[in-house]
């Protein structure tokens, strides 16, 4: 990390809702003989900096969010073919972000800082010497070698209500060193603790594909509507061909159409999701927001009528490598798949989220831990992750206990829920299974004990966790419309189960990391919960109480039956699903679990049913009304078409995609049977009329995939391990049932199906 000569400067002013955006800039010299120039940024807001008038990097949204107080991100890039001998200038523009903004439902802003400020340290490396160039306070009267800060063409930016941008007001080459800033003033400094600085870890925030629109309708109001064809996070580019000058443009964003085909905000909540473009009168104009993000498939314009080549949908998220992938011959199937796929992606936006078009955007542990698998499948998710999971310990050090979120907006101590509360240990534990490296149970180490340990303190006479706010078993699509936590089944029955999983991992965790003493505890305190589970929650025979699925799905899953009980529980989950012709009736706790705990305890058939039904609720209905992400209740919108008004409608939420890890491990037959995948699950179980179906994963090691098909009775499998990997295949319909331990290598095989 350089020296910091660098102060954050800011406009003298606290910024209001709606204030522009301030820009700021400086000229200074480069000398003939230098060698490199290295620039240093951040921003307590989100930033774009510009060396002589051009953008520098592709990063977008900088620093993204984390707990800034403990840790923001400076992003560096050498930016020597930018500079010339002699003048040249710094700038940049600095939004509201998350620091300034407002965030979450209660409108509240300025949650860091009072208005946006600058980080900027340019260090001019010349031989034997370096010049630096920092930001810093102005001295009075201001110089143009000062750094100075005036508004521009952002006339008001905000995450959730969008950006106006008015053109005429941008002056023209305001980050250039020949550029006069006749009504430009001081910058301050603005106060902050340097030692929060750290170059950023995560991956940056980036433009990552472009989308042209699919169609154009007419509002029943009678403005133009964009369709992308897909529901995404990002913006709109538009390319206005001789506009008008003050032609003034709005774009409303949303994620469906109501049946009558006007825009359906509701799933906004607050967020107004409104860009406003103001044009100078050019020839040519291309314009985008940058200091806002949506989610949308839909826009509605008003003040202007593009044609399909002057609009672009921009995909922004965390610039992440792809690992997982995933196709078969059900195109329902492969559209729910894709769906996942597509919310992953519209919610790592610097950090995992829940959603990302309403007023939450929020990084909900509960969300993460039951999309976790499917998150390590589908993307390397190191650096994004691995970034939240240090800010949830800041965050959990500040206050005290487990926050539901991180980074924390609502500052006050929240009581431990389960689910949410165990992600602190479920979510590490899962990114050391997927990578095999054991640093991030060290590094969680501490704050998994003291959250596991916090719950113990809260254990009634009967080692029950049984008093406090709890989620539940959240959205269930059987709770009433505005009250997602009152789900069926009860919600100290879920977390206790999901304590008992916790506190198993806890003692294996202790293990692997020494701490003996640690293991012993955690052991007996497992042994404890389990027992306390099946004595107030499970019959003799095996019947869980309050007989759903999800109480069901989550004993069998975290072992807390014994082997007659667990038959007969199958059994009793095979028929309550039947029962409800297989239509989803769980929420995030029980959803992911529910095929896993059919498929164990015989009901493979019932699990393709349940993976396979389009009535409403149910994983493929959302995909059959034409879904393109995943939805935060299985009924957000209803068969009619219209939206359930519930308050709780994201149409991309990936929580619920968490079973597209069955979909990789059962019907794809890809697993990894030890951490970091050393030693592989080849077990596909082909149901549901499948014909075929294949998945690939980077592992560590490399790639490994699984391939199988079913043609005219002839089964053919074929099966990639890495360099390092062995592979233990159980094949499908083998007359023998075959099972074997390969290596590296491709294999293939061909043989009569056993119809079963
Ligand atoms: C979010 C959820 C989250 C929950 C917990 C919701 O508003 O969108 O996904 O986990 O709140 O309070």
């Amino acid at each position: 990390m350089p020296q910091w000569q660098a102060q954050f400067i800011a406009h003298s002013r606290p910024c209001a809702e709606g204030d522009p955006a301030p820009y700021f800039r400086k000229s200074f010299t480069v000398e003939p003989d230098l060698v490199r120039a290295t620039l240093y940024v951040t921003a307590l807001g989100v930033v774009e900096p510009y060396v002589n008038g051009t953008r520098v990097g592709e990063d977008i949204l900088a620093p993204g969010w984390t707990a800034y107080r403990e840790r923001l991100g400076v992003n560096e890039y050498d930016v020597t073919p930018l500079l010339t001998d002699g003048p040249n200038a710094l700038g940049a523009i600095v939004g509201e972000g998350w620091a300034v903004g407002r965030l979450m439902w209660s409108g509240a802003n300025h949650h860091y800082a009072d208005r946006p400020a600058l980080f900027m340290q340019l260090e001019l490396a010349y031989p034997g010497r370096t010049a630096v160039v920092p930001t810093e306070p102005s001295s009075a009267p201001t110089k143009a070698t000062d750094w100075q800060v005036g508004v521009g063409g952002v006339r008001a930016n905000g995450l959730y209500d969008g950006e106006t941008f008015d053109a005429r007001l941008e002056p023209p080459g305001w980050s250039r060193a020949d550029f006069i800033p006749a009504d430009w003033g001081p910058a301050i400094r603005y106060d902050w603790n340097l030692d929060s600085l750290e170059l950023r870890v995560q991956p940056p925030i980036r433009r990552i594909e472009e989308l042209p629109v699919a169609a154009i309708t007419t509002s029943p109001t009678g403005y133009p509507i964009l369709d992308f064809g897909q529901n995404l996070t990002g913006w709109i580019r538009l390319i206005l061909d001789n506009p008008r000058r003050g032609q003034d443009i709005t774009i409303r964003h949303a994620e469906s159409l109501t049946p009558e085909g006007a825009l359906e905000r509701e799933t906004n909540r607050t967020a107004k999701a409104t860009d406003r473009y103001i044009a100078a009168g050019e020839p040519r104009e291309t314009w985008e927001p940058r200091f806002t993000f949506h989610g949308f498939r839909y826009a509605e314009v008003e003040g202007w009528k593009p044609n399909r080549d002057a609009v672009r949908a921009v995909v922004i998220h965390s610039d992440m490598a792809r690992h997982g992938w995933f196709e078969c011959s059900n195109p329902l199937l492969n559209r729910f798949h894709a769906n996942t796929v597509w919310s992953m992606r519209g919610n790592f936006v610097g950090l995992p989220t829940d959603c990302p078009q309403r007023d939450e955007r929020l990084g909900w542990t509960g969300d993460l831990n039951a999309f976790i698998p499917t998150a390590t499948y589908l993307y390397d998710v190191r650096g994004v992750v691995g970034s939240w999971l240090t800010d949830l310990m800041i965050e959990q050090t500040r206050v005290g206990n487990m926050p539901r979120s991180a980074p924390l907006v609502d500052q006050r101590p929240s009581q431990p829920t389960a689910l949410w509360g165990d992600a602190i240990v479920n979510v590490p534990w899962q990114m050391f299974w997927e990578y095999g490296d054991v640093d991030v149970l060290r590094r969680c180490w501490r704050t998994m004990c003291s959250f596991v340990d916090e719950v113990a303190t809260l254990l009634d006479d009967h080692d029950l966790w049984s008093t406090g706010f709890q989620y539940g078993d959240w959205c269930d699509p059987d709770a009433p419309p505005r009250e997602p936590g009152r789900g069926k089944t009860d919600p100290y029955l879920v977390a206790q189960a999901f304590y008992a999983r916790t506190t198993a991992q806890m003692t294996q965790i202790a293990g692997l990391l020494g701490e003996s003493a640690a293991a012993d505890r955690y052991a007996e305190l497992d042994a404890r919960v389990r027992a306390a589970f099946r004595r107030e929650y499970v019959s003799e025979r095996g019947i869980v109480k309050g007989e759903t699925s999800t109480g069901y799905a989550l004993a069998l899953c975290f072992d807390l039956l014994d082997a007659g009980q667990r038959a007969y529980a199958g059994k009793r989950l095979n028929s309550l699903m039947a029962g409800r012709g297989y239509t989803i009736s769980s929420g995030f706790a029980g959803t992911p679990f529910i095929a896993d705990a059919l498929m164990a305890t015989g009901h493979l058939d019932g699990a393709y049913k349940l993976l396979l039904q389009t009535d409403c609720p149910s994983f493929l209905y959302p995909v059959t009304m034409g879904a393109t992400t995943i939805w935060e209740r299985w009924d957000a919108i209803q068969p009619d078409g219209w939206l359930y008004r519930t308050g709780m409608t994201s149409l991309n939420h990936y929580a619920l995609g968490a079973v597209s890890d069955w979909i990789h491990r059962v019907v794809g037959g890809l697993a990894a049977a030890e951490p970091g995948w050393t030693r592989i699950t080849v077990a596909p179980r082909p149901g549901g009329g499948l014909t075929h179906a294949s998945t690939s994963h980077l592992t560590p090691l490399g790639l490994a995939a699984v391939s199988w098909a079913l043609t005219g009775g002839e089964m053919t499998a074929t099966v990639v391990v890495p360099a390092g990997a062995t592979a233990a295949v159980r094949l499908p319909l083998h007359p023998e049932d075959l099972a074997v331990t390969v290596g590296p290598g491709e294999h293939t095989w061909a043989y009569a199906a056993q119809v079963q």
